[in-house]
């Protein structure tokens, strides 16, 4: 018998296709088609076992959610199995009607991206019309009364906004405001120029940040995720690897986090052809980071190493070419300095932004 903990979260990547195309999206450049997607029944199988396994909360995300005819019947098979379900949407193909069917079959939370308080960029950072139709969907999620949070992400070209961007998401009446800094992931990547912050909006973004936690404090729960190119030590990324979250992409392969498919060499199995408990404590994908065997120095005799362990694998690939490295966001990376430099380059000229599409959709 393993003794290995099961995970908390099961995030169900439930298609690739998206009628936004935003220039920080997380998805792999490489993309599942429609024709791949795994169907409701294998979604319900996979839940049935997620539950068995301990997983506690069901992310259905994409991609946009919405894009499944059935999603109906998968937040049902998710309710079914005992988890708590969260549709995290850009709510485009959202509505009455659906907004009814989703509450009927169970869904408890739903989390609502918004790209910016100024229409026009909110539609260009979303490479769709798309910020009119989010802002009405509040009140049809409200009139649900479901769990609410509206999530932002933020970046150098929209938090001189911050202000403004926050008082538009506390209209909406959540119960929850995420401000997410962009992470460098997937497209973001491919956009980091135009992206990354400078440090002066960093640092007040967090003032900003601090100030609007405590006005809200006891009606809106305001989460604030930094960027880690600014901080002293990496993030503990996705809880640490096979620890705590385990993400299945459209096409049943199961992944320990949004971006592992892109380091070398990484296989992934499928739902299709193994349990969720083969996959969690026995495939090589979850094995390949767990533990402490794979660190090299300074990770290796570090005092943080049960509490970050050793940062992100994808983005010291990234940004190293060993994912096996010290996350240079550490500061007690060799390669933190460079990492820091990049922070510290002035904008380039404004490039083109180089938008999600899915190839064969
Ligand atoms: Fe974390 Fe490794 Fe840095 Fe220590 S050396 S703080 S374990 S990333
Ligand atoms: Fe893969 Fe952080 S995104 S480990």
């Amino acid at each position: 018998m393993s003794t290995l903990p099961g995970p908390l979260s099961l995030v169900a990547e439930l298609t690739h296709r998206c009628p936004l195309h935003c220039v920080y999206c997380s998805n792999p450049l490489q993309m599942q088609s429609a024709k791949d997607e795994l169907s409701t029944e294998d979604w319900a199988r996979v839940f049935h076992q997620a539950a068995a396994l301990g997983v506690l909360h069901l992310h259905l995300t994409g991609g946009e959610p919405l894009a499944r005819s059935d999603i109906a019947k998968l937040v049902a098979a998710g309710r079914e199995a005992n988890l708590y379900v969260n549709m995290i949407t850009s709510g485009l193909g959202l509505t009455a009607d659906r907004m009814i069917e989703l509450k009927d079959a169970g869904l408890e939370h739903i989390q609502l991206s918004l790209q910016d308080a100024d229409e026009e960029k909110a539609n260009e950072f979303a490479g769709a019309r798309a910020h009119a139709h989010k802002l009405k969907l509040a009140t049809l999620i409200r009139q649900q009364d479901i769990a609410f949070t509206v999530n932002v992400v933020v970046h150098r070209e929209n938090l001189d906004r911050l202000e403004d961007i926050l008082a538009l998401a506390e209209s909406l009446e959540p119960q929850r405001i995420e401000v997410a800094h962009v992470q460098y992931y997937g497209w973001a990547l491919k956009n980091r120029d135009r992206l990354m912050p400078t440090p002066s909006q960093v640092e007040r973004s967090v003032q900003l940040i601090q100030e609007a936690q405590s006005r809200l404090s006891g009606r809106i729960q305001l989460q604030a995720v930094f960027p880690d190119y600014y901080a002293r030590y990496p993030k503990p990324c996705v809880g640490g690897w096979g620890r705590q979250m385990m993400l299945i992409d459209p096409a049943g392969l199961a992944l320990p986090c949004h971006a592992a498919a892109i380091i070398p060499g990484m296989e992934f199995d499928s739902v299709r052809t193994h349990s969720l408990e083969w996959l969690w404590q026995q495939s090589p994908a979850f094995n390949r980071f767990r533990g402490q065997s794979w660190m090299k120095e300074p990770c290796a005799d570090c005092d943080r190493r049960e509490i970050d362990f050793g940062g992100c694998r994808c983005q010291a690939f990234q940004l190293t070419g060993d994912p096996a490295n010290t996350d240079p966001a550490c500061s007690l990376s060799d390669l933190h300095a460079d990492l820091v430099a990049i922070t510290q380059t002035p904008p380039p000229p404004p490039s083109q932004w180089v938008y999600r599409i899915l190839a064969n959709s």
